[in-house]
């Protein structure tokens, strides 16, 4: 991936992944990097249209189908925006990766993990992030959280506090399986605290490059 440094950040809807995103962000962009700041699934134009079909169409989307379509949103995403500004040796930040496709298709709607990961790597030809952010809640505090902000939920943010727990417990169980990769944060702890820790992290990252 020529120099550039490869981020993503992770965790149940409602935890704040955003937030920490948007200041790690700007603290790199302080420090004179350049900074592609992306999302799953939406990164892309065909990826709007993509998310529009996982999230906001009426109706019902087969597991197998959701899945795939997860995948087809990161193939072109990879192809078409992260690798290119990876290979001009950018910094780039995503909102969600494949990590997510693994603990929520996965374990939430119960497809075999290994398989679901295993599309997704052949999606996206093998690339990881040097560093994915694990921002870990439990599904009854990150729903509160999601009630507060007044939107409407969208597909998935409509299923059972369950599914948000298994999806919770596949995370965690990715995170203890490559812990070079991941940084695990407590979800309760205050924004600095956890940015903090965030900041700690790539400063290594960037420093052993
Ligand atoms: P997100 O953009 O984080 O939601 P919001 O805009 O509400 O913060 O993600 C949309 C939803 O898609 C979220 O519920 C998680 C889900 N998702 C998967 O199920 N699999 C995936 O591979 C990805 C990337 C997201």
């Amino acid at each position: 991936m020529a120099n550039g440094t490869f981020i993503s950040f992770e965790g149940i809807d409602g935890v704040g992944k955003s937030t920490q995103a948007d200041l790690l962000e700007q603290f790199l962009i302080e420090a004179g990097h350049v900074v592609v700041r992306t999302l799953e699934p939406g990164g892309t134009e065909l990826g709007k249209e993509i998310r529009h079909l996982l999230l906001h169409r009426k109706g019902e989307v087969a597991p197998r189908s959701e899945a795939l379509l997860y995948a087809a949103d990161r193939a072109h995403h990879v192809a078409t925006k992260i690798r290119p500004a990876l290979e001009r040796s950018e910094i780039v930040i995503t909102d969600r990766y494949l990590d997510s496709s693994v603990a929520y298709q996965g374990a939430g709607r119960e497809l075999e993990r290994a398989e679901v990961r295993e599309i997704s790597i052949w999606a996206v030809e093998g690339l990881l992030p040097q560093l994915t952010v694990l921002l870990d809640l439990d599904a009854a505090t990150a729903a509160t959280r999601r009630n507060k902000t007044g939107e409407a939920p969208d597909r998935l943010e409509r299923e059972k506090i369950e599914f948000f727990e298994a999806t919770r417990a596949a995370y965690l169980e990715l995170a203890a399986a490559e812990p070079e990769r991941f940084l695990v944060l407590d979800a309760r702890e205050s924004i600095d605290e956890m940015q903090q820790k965030i900041r700690e992290r790539i400063t290594k990252v960037l420093d052993s490059k």
